[in-house]
């Protein structure tokens, strides 16, 4: 009998810990539906985020803000389907969280139970770090996001850099320490200064995530449409684009639509024949009177 090597294994909060420890960098990026899950573990990605940045790059809203829990559910439930061996990180998106810690832990059972995330992220510290220990407290596993927090860029005067005077500086590495001491087994840094950043990720034994951080963190995360070249919005000073697929995609829907319009498509390899004798009858059939009994 053939032997078949075994899948890999989920991808585990330990092993991530100890990836920390050895310096081996950890690598996430959003996506929001299963054929990007499938490429992404494919592509040995650790951590897959079904972030709420969905709102804008998947679902037309122009912030994160209005997306709800029951549209985010559908597309977790897409990702986790198709991710075997990276860990799927759903964002609690904003309203679902904020009100209470049984709120919090009421959306994020749905995350995990309904949709099958392996983990939840929420932005803030603060009044969320007792949303994370009643998270933790009900088994589900959390990553903390400080620094540039979308859902609340208005508070914090626009999507600007954060961290950048010594006393927010301050601010932001006891934020992210106090995420860590509430049970957080991974945090986000966006947009801060590589040099806080590392500060910061050397004053942690959890792993950092940066994005807009420097190289000092322990990992990375990019937006999918970022990345690949997906969306038409000036990109972020902190991404770099892999890939130029929106213009790929646009290219590629010309050339159908002009052969479509012309008559080079369909071709005949791309038609299903019949028996002539078949066809003889189907023809006869049209010019004989119907047959009404
Ligand atoms: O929703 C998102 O895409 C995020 C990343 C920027 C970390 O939170």
């Amino acid at each position: 009998m053939t032997s078949h090597p075994d899948p890999p294994a989920k991808l585990s909060l330990t092993e991530l810990q100890d990836r920390k420890a050895r310096g081996e960098k950890l690598v996430m990026v959003t996506a929001y539906d299963h054929p990007s899950a499938k490429l992404a573990d494919a592509a040995g990605v650790d951590v897959i985020l079904v972030g709420d940045s969905a709102a804008d790059n998947v679902l037309g809203y122009d912030s994160t803000v209005p997306v709800t829990v029951d549209e985010l559910l559908v597309l977790v439930r897409a990702v986790a389907r198709g991710a075997r061996h990276a860990l799927v990180v759903a964002d609690l998106p904003f309203g679902s969280f904020q009100v209470s810690d049984e709120t919090a832990v009421a959306n994020a059972v749905r995350f995990v139970k309904e949709a099958g995330a392996d983990a939840v992220k929420l932005e803030g510290a603060g009044p969320s770090l007792s949303r994370v220990q009643a998270l933790v407290g009900a088994g589900i596993p959390v990553m903390g996001h400080v620094g540039l927090t979308p859902q609340s860029a208005t508070m914090l005067g626009g999507f600007k850099a954060q961290g950048r005077t010594a006393a927010k500086a301050q601010r932001l590495r006891a934020d992210a320490r106090a995420l860590e001491a509430a049970g957080c087994f991974a945090v986000v840094l966006e947009a801060v200064p590589a040099a806080v950043a590392a500060r910061v990720t050397q004053a942690m034994t959890i792993p950092t995530i940066g994005i807009g951080a420097g190289s000092g963190c322990d990992g990375q995360v990019l937006v999918w449409h970022d990345l690949l070249g997906l969306s038409d919005r000036r990109p972020a000073r902190f991404v770099k684009r892999y890939a130029e697929l929106g213009s790929a995609i646009k290219t590629a829907l010309e050339q159908f639509a002009s052969e479509v319009r012309s008559g080079a498509f369909p071709e005949e390899q791309h038609t299903y024949a019949m028996p002539d004798e078949e066809l003889e009858l189907f023809e006869h059939a049209e010019r004989a009177p119907e047959h009404t009994d």
